[in-house]
């Protein structure tokens, strides 16, 4: 039997290598963590597959390394780390886990929504902090805002996006959403959504969360003007892409109270934290964990190795990124 020569750029749920073990020879760094682009290219080295995450960039130099690489499989739904245009012009499937984690994704959305409304992160701190309250509690003492009742404003009205907008719908959230392709009617119906400019999204909405992929045209969608277009008492949630949102653009509004707070997973350079959005006291900042449950992580792992033996094995993964990439390899 043919065996591929595969690497994963981090260590992932195993039946990830249950799967592939058969087919494959799996490489494997350790320690895990991320790999510098040298490191990635040491380890790109003779390899067919690469099962990567977000983290990695996989750009033309990169993928210029290794004639032989045929399969990139993402360990994530968004995708805007890998050149997908380098990639088809290489001839080179690319594959992502769409849906298995949109649940998971819009219960953190949501949890962040809950956690700025009513200061959970601060609270808990201060909780701590004080053992006792007695002295800081009082009937005007840790204010926050109601989220029942309130206006839920989505930016990208897809799998996560709608998953946040059912949540929204059981607290009696008004739903209201901007997004490129619209849902069906009966979709939109189901969850009494009604579609809107930008600007009025953002005019209205007490809580905006974005639920967008991260494009050339949603790159700084988010920036001083619009941040200005917010109620000064609404919050933004990020689950999206950092990029999304100017984050300079952000620290500021936050410091002058433009807008009420954020909530973000994701930032504009990460691994990196802005020092100004850790600073503020009306931030909550989690470090893009969005997918990170078991039960999610073990169906993304289980998604990525089948996409990944799919394109090893020349038939077309479920899950494939660059649809154009058949054409170039005349695959039907
Ligand atoms: P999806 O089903 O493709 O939904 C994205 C939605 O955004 C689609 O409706 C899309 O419309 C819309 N959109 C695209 N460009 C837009 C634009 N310029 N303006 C407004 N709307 C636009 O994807 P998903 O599964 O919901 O995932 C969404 C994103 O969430 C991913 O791409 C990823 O970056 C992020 N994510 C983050 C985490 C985390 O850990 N924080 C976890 C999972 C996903 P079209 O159909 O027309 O493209
Ligand atoms: C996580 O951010 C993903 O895109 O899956």
């Amino acid at each position: 039997m043919v065996t591929f020569k595969i690497l994963f750029t981090r260590a992932v749920p195993s039946i990830a290598t249950e799967i592939l073990t058969p087919y494959c020879e799996i490489t494997q760094r350790t320690p895990d963590r991320l790999m510098t682009p040298r490191e990635m290219k040491a380890g790109l080295r003779g390899k067919e597959g690469v099962l990567c995450t977000l983290q990695d960039q996989i750009d033309d130099d990169i993928m210029a390394i290794e004639p032989k690489l045929r399969v990139i499989s993402n360990f994530a739904v968004g995708f805007n780390n890998i050149d997908l245009a380098a990639a088809t012009r290489r001839k080179i499937i690319v594959c992502h886990t769409p849906g298995v984690l949109t649940e998971t994704t819009a219960d953190l959305a949501f949890a962040l929504i809950m956690a700025c409304a009513r200061q959970i992160p601060q609270n808990d701190r201060i909780t701590r902090e004080s053992k006792r309250f007695k002295k800081e509690w009082g009937p005007m003492a840790f204010l926050g805002a109601d989220v029942h009742g309130k206006i839920l404003g989505i930016i990208g009205f897809g799998r996560i996006g709608q998953a946040v907008a059912r949540r929204g719908l059981g607290f009696g959230m008004k739903i209201i959403y901007y997004t490129r392709t619209k849902p069906s009617p009966e979709v939109a119906a189901q969850l009494g959504a009604r579609g809107c400019s930008l600007e009025e999204l953002l005019s209205q909405a007490d809580f905006v969360s974005l639920n967008c992929p991260l494009t050339s045209e949603t790159h700084h969608l988010i920036g001083e003007k619009e941040l200005g277009q917010m109620k000064p008492a609404a919050y933004l949630i990020n689950t999206a892409r950092g990029p999304v949102v100017d984050e300079a653009a952000l620290v500021r509004a936050l410091k002058r109270g433009v807008i009420a707070g954020a909530g973000l997973d994701v930032y504009e350079h990460e691994p990196e934290v802005a020092k100004g959005l850790v600073e503020l006291e009306n931030t909550v900042l989690l470090p893009h964990v969005g997918s990170a449950t078991m039960d999610t992580r073990n169906k993304m792992a289980e998604m990525a190795a089948h996409n990944l033996l799919a394109g090893l094995q020349g038939r077309v993964p479920e899950y494939l990124v660059n649809q154009e990439v058949l054409e170039v390899l005349r695959i039907k």
